[in-house]
C-alpha cells in the first residue's frame, strides 16, 4: 500500500531490491517477499465467474493463461462506458462496477467491446438491492422439463406463464474476459483510492503514467462444449490423470418411512410409495455464492421438518404406503438429480421401481407467502386422464384437510397453466403420475432474486435481535421459522393421509419450530455452528463453512442434509461403536460407499474427547450424475450435459504500471543494479570482516 504514496515505482523497485539484497546478505534467511508485497496488493474476498459447458455452448468467464491485466476504471454511470469502449487512451480497461450497474445492457456492451475490456470486477453490496435481480433465464430448464412441443405445444417454452420475468440471462452468456465479485471492504477501498489518485481523468486531461492496474487470473482449461472437453479428458487421461472438465454432479439424499432392501434393485414392492421431494441446489452468477434461501432452503428445510414431525406417527401407526423423502441435487442444471433417479427407477438401478410410485408431493419455493397462502400446482396435460385426475383431486383434498386449524391456506391457481420448473416434471416425462407442487406463487415467481446471490437470509427475513451471541441466535425462533413450521406441519399431515394414515392421528403430527429455526440459521447464517458440529462426524466437522469445500465429491449441503435427516428420522440404538461399525459394513452394499445407514456421530463439542454414537436410519445417498455421462451421450437433448471447466488458479491483484517505455527503463535499471550488486557482493564478501565488525541496525529500521 505504501507504494501509492510513493508513486514512483520505476525507482522504488530497484531501491527495494537493493535493500533486500543487502538484508539477505547480512541476515541469511530473510526472503525478498517483502518487495512483492509492496508492489502488489493481493485481493482477498474475490469470487470468480467460471466456465460451464453443455452439449452445444460454453458459458461463463475466463482470463488468459497469464491473467488479464487492465488499467483500472471505476464506472460511475452508464454514460461513462464511452471512456472504456471508445475514448480512453490506455486500453484495455479493467472495469469496476458498483452492483446497480451490473445490468444486462451494460454487460452486453462490455461483451461486445471485449477488445478494450480486460475484465470486470463487481462490488457486491452489503445490503440487497431494493429492486429485483435475477441473472437466470426467464424460463428455467426450458428444454428438459416435461413441456416439450410433443407433450403440448401450447405449454412449451413457458408460453402460458413466464416463471422468472426478472431473469436477465446474464448467467447464461459467454464472456471473453474474467468477471470477479468483490466484497465491499478494505480491498475495494484501496482500489477506489488507487483509481482516484492515478487514473481518474481530471478536467478532461488524460491521466498520466504510472497508472493503477489490476490483474485477474481465472484461466479455464475447457473450451467449446461438453463433447470436446470429454474427448480431451479421455486423451489426457491416457497420458496423465489431468482432467479438463468434470460433469456437474453430486448425490441425492433419500430416506423412507419403512426400511427398503437396497440390494434388491428394481424390485416390485407390495406397497406403493408416496414421494415427498425438494431440491437442494441453487446457483448464482458467481461460483459458489448461492445461498438459495427462497429457491432451495425454504423447501428442503420444510421437508426435513415434516420428516421429523412424521417420525413417531409413522413408527407407531405405520400407514399402508411408504413415504420416500427425496432431496434432489443439480436441479438447476437441467434436473440432474431427478432425471437420474427416474432413469435409475426405470432401468432397475434403484431400490424402488417407477411402477411403485403412487404419487408425488413436491415442496418448491415456500418462504415468501402473502396472506398465508400457498398454491397447489398440477399438470393439466396428464390430468386429462381421468384416473390421474382423480388421484390429483384426492391429493389436493388431503392437503386442504391437512391445512385445517393451521395458519396456512392452500389454493389452486384457478386457471390452466403448466407446472412451474420442478423435479416432478421429470417423473411426468417418464409416465403420467399424479402429483402436486406446492409453491408460494400463483403464477410467476414471487422470488425477486431467483438464482442470484441476493436470495439470502436477509431476503427471507431471517434476522436476529442485536447483541445476540451465535449460540443464542441458533436457538432464537424467528418469525420466518414459525411460518415455515406451519407449512411443515401441513406437509407432514398431508403426507400422512396420502400414505393411508388415519385422520384421527393428525393432531399428534406437529413440526418443531426449534428445529426449523436452527436449520435456517445453519443453512443461511452460519454453517459452522455447534448443532451441525454435533451432527456430523468429527473428521468432517472441522471443514464446515469453508467456501467450496467438498467431501469426496459430496457437497456440504448434501452432507449436512444426509446427517440431519438421519438425526431427525432415525433412532439411537444402545450399541458400542465397534458394533455400529461392523453392522454398517455388513449391511452396506458396495455401490453405496458414501451411505451411512448407521452413521457414527459425535458428542457435544464441550467434551474434549468426542465420543461417537450410533444412529440407525434409512437415509441413503444416490448418485446425482446425469445419465448422459454413463451413456457417453454428450450431445443428449434428453439429459443434462453440463460440465464445469477445471482451473489452476483464481486470484486478483492490483499494482501500478509504468508506461511501456518506463517498464523497459525499469528493466534496464534492474539489470544494471543486478550487475552492480554482483560486483558489490564480491567486494563486500571479500571485506566482510571489516564491514560488519560493528553492531548492525535492526532489520525493521531499514523500512
Ligand atoms: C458491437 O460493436 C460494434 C463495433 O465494434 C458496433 O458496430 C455494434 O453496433 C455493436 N453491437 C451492439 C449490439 O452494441
Ligand atoms: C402460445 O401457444 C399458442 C398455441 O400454440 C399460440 O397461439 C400462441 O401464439 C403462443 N404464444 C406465445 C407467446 O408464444
Ligand atoms: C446450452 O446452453 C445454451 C446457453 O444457455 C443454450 O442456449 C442451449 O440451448 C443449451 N444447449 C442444450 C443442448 O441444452
Ligand atoms: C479496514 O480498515 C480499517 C481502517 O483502515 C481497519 O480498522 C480495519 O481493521 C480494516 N479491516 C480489515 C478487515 O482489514
Ligand atoms: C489478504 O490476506 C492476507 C493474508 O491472509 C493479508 O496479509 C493481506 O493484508 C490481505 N490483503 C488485504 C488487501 O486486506
Ligand atoms: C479543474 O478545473 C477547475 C475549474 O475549471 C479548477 O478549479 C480545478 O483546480 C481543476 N482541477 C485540477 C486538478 O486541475
Ligand atoms: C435384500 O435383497 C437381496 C437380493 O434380493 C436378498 O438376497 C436379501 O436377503 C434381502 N435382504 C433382506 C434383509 O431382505
Ligand atoms: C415422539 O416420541 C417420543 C417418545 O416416544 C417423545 O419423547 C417425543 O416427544 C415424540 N415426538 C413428537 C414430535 O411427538
Ligand atoms: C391397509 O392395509 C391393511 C392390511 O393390508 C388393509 O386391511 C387396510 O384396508 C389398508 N388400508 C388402506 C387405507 O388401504
Ligand atoms: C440428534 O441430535 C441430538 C443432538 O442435537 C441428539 O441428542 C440426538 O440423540 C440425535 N438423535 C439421533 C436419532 O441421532
Ligand atoms: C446400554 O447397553 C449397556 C450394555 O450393553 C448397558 O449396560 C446399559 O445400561 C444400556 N443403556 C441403556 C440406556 O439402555
Ligand atoms: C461448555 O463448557 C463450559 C465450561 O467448561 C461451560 O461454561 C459451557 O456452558 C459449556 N457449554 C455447553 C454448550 O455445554
Amino acid at each position: 500500500q505504501e507504494i501509492y504514496q510513493n508513486g514512483t515505482p520505476g525507482i522504488t523497485l530497484p531501491r527495494q531490491l537493493l535493500m533486500c539484497f543487502f538484508l539477505s546478505l547480512s541476515l541469511a534467511g530473510v526472503g525478498c517477499n517483502s518487495v512483492e508485497k509492496k508492489i502488489y496488493v493481493h485481493l482477498n474476498n474475490t469470487v470468480p465467474c467460471v466456465r460451464l459447458l453443455n452439449a452445444t455452448h460454453q458459458i461463463g468467464c475466463q482470463s488468459s493463461l497469464s491473467g488479464n491485466v487492465g488499467v483500472l476504471h471505476v464506472l460511475e454511470s452508464e454514460e461513462n462506458l464511452d471512456w472504456v469502449l471508445k475514448t480512453g487512451p490506455n486500453p484495455p480497461y479493467l472495469v469496476i462496477l458498483e452492483s446497480p450497474l451490473f445490468t444486462r445492457p451494460i454487460m452486453m456492451k462490455l461483451k461486445n467491446g471485449s477488445s478494450r475490456v480486460a475484465g470486470v470486477a463487481v462490488v457486491a453490496p452489503n445490503a440487497n438491492p431494493p429492486k429485483g435481480f435475477s441473472p437466470h433465464t426467464t424460463c428455467p430448464n426450458e428444454n428438459t422439463g416435461v413441456y416439450t412441443e410433443e407433450y403440448d405445444p401450447a405449454f412449451a417454452h413457458c408460453n402460458v406463464t413466464m416463471w422468472n420475468p426478472l431473469g436477465n440471462g446474464l448467467s447464461y452468456e459467454e464472456y471473453d474476459f474474467p468477471i470477479f465479485s468483490m466484497k465491499d471492504d478494505n480491498d475495494t477501498q484501496i482500489i477506489r483510492q488507487c483509481y482516484l489518485d492515478h487514473n481518474r481523468a481530471v478536467n478532461g486531461s488524460t491521466p498520466q503514467y504510472p497508472l493503477c492496474a489490476m490483474q485477474l487470473y481465472s484461466h479455464m482449461s475447457a473450451v467449446t462444449d461438453t463433447a470436446t472437453c470429454m474427448r480431451r479428458n479421455d486423451i489426457n487421461f491416457s497420458i496423465s490423470p489431468e482432467m479438463v472438465c468434470d460433469p456437474l454432479g453430486d448425490y441425492n439424499v433419500w430416506a423412507s418411512t419403512r426400511p427398503i432392501n437396497n440390494t434388491a434393485k428394481g424390485h416390485k414392492m407390495f406397497e406403493s410409495v408416496v414421494i415427498a421431494a425438494a431440491r437442494l441446489d441453487s446457483r448464482s452468477f458467481f461460483f459458489d455464492i448461492a445461498p438459495g434461501a427462497e429457491s432451495g432452503v425454504s423447501g428442503f428445510v420444510t421437508l426435513l421438518a415434516a420428516a421429523q414431525a412424521l417420525r413417531n406417527a409413522t413408527q407407531e401407526a405405520q400407514p399402508n404406503r411408504t413415504i420416500l423423502y427425496t432431496f434432489f441435487q443439480g436441479e438447476t442444471f437441467d434436473y440432474i438429480g431427478s432425471s437420474r433417479m427416474v432413469y435409475d427407477m426405470q432401468s432397475n438401478q434403484f431400490a424402488v421401481d417407477l411402477d411403485n410410485v403412487h404419487s408425488v408431493l413436491e415442496i418448491g419455493q415456500v418462504g415468501l407467502r402473502a396472506d398465508s397462502k400457498l398454491w397447489l400446482h398440477s399438470d393439466p396435460v396428464s390430468m386429462k386422464n381421468s384416473s390421474v385426475n382423480n388421484e390429483v383431486r384426492k391429493l389436493i383434498v388431503n392437503l386442504q384437510t391437512a391445512s385445517r386449524g393451521l395458519n396456512v391456506s392452500v389454493e389452486e391457481p384457478g386457471f390452466s397453466q403448466p407446472l412451474p420448473p420442478s423435479s416432478f416434471q421429470r417423473f411426468l416425462r417418464a409416465r403420467p403420475i399424479p402429483g402436486v407442487v406446492i409453491e408460494d406463487h400463483q403464477s410467476a415467481f414471487t422470488n425477486r432474486f431467483y438464482e442470484s446471490m441476493y436470495d439470502n437470509a436477509e431476503y427471507l427475513n431471517v434476522s436476529y435481535p442485536t447483541n445476540m451471541t451465535p449460540e443464542e441466535q441458533l436457538e432464537f425462533v424467528t418469525e420466518t421459522a414459525k411460518a415455515l413450521t406451519e407449512v411443515a406441519t401441513m406437509v407432514a399431515r398431508a403426507l400422512y393421509i396420502q400414505a393411508g394414515g388415519a385422520e384421527t392421528q393428525l393432531s399428534s403430527i406437529n413440526a418443531d419450530p426449534q428445529t426449523v429455526t436452527r436449520m435456517l440459521y445453519g443453512f443461511l447464517v452460519r454453517t459452522n455452528n455447534s448443532w451441525f458440529q454435533q451432527l456430523i462426524p468429527s473428521d468432517l466437522a472441522s471443514h464446515l463453512g469453508k467456501l467450496g469445500h467438498t467431501f469426496l465429491k459430496i457437497s456440504e449441503p448434501t452432507l449436512l442434509v444426509q446427517y440431519l435427516l438421519a438425526n431427525l428420522t432415525g433412532s439411537t440404538p444402545n450399541i458400542t461403536q465397534d458394533n455400529c461399525q461392523n453392522q454398517r459394513e455388513d449391511e452396506e452394499d458396495k455401490e453405496s460407499k458414501h451411505v451411512r445407514p448407521k452413521a457414527l456421530n459425535t458428542a457435544p463439542p464441550n467434551s474434549t474427547q468426542r465420543e461417537g454414537y450410533c444412529v440407525r436410519s434409512t437415509v441413503r445417498l444416490s448418485k446425482a450424475l446425469s445419465p448422459a455421462f454413463d451413456l457417453r451421450d454428450y450431445t443428449s437433448t434428453n439429459f443434462s450435459t453440463w460440465t464445469e471447466s477445471r482451473w489452476k488458479s483464481i486470484k486478483g491483484r492490483i499494482f501500478l504500471v509504468a508506461s511501456h517505455d518506463l517498464e523497459m527503463l525499469t528493466l534496464g535499471v534492474g539489470v544494471g543494479v543486478l550487475i552492480t550488486s554482483l560486483i558489490l557482493t564480491y567486494v563486500i564478501s571479500s571485506k566482510a570482516d571489516m564491514l560488519f565488525s560493528a553492531g548492525r541496525e535492526p532489520a525493521n529500521a531499514t523500512y
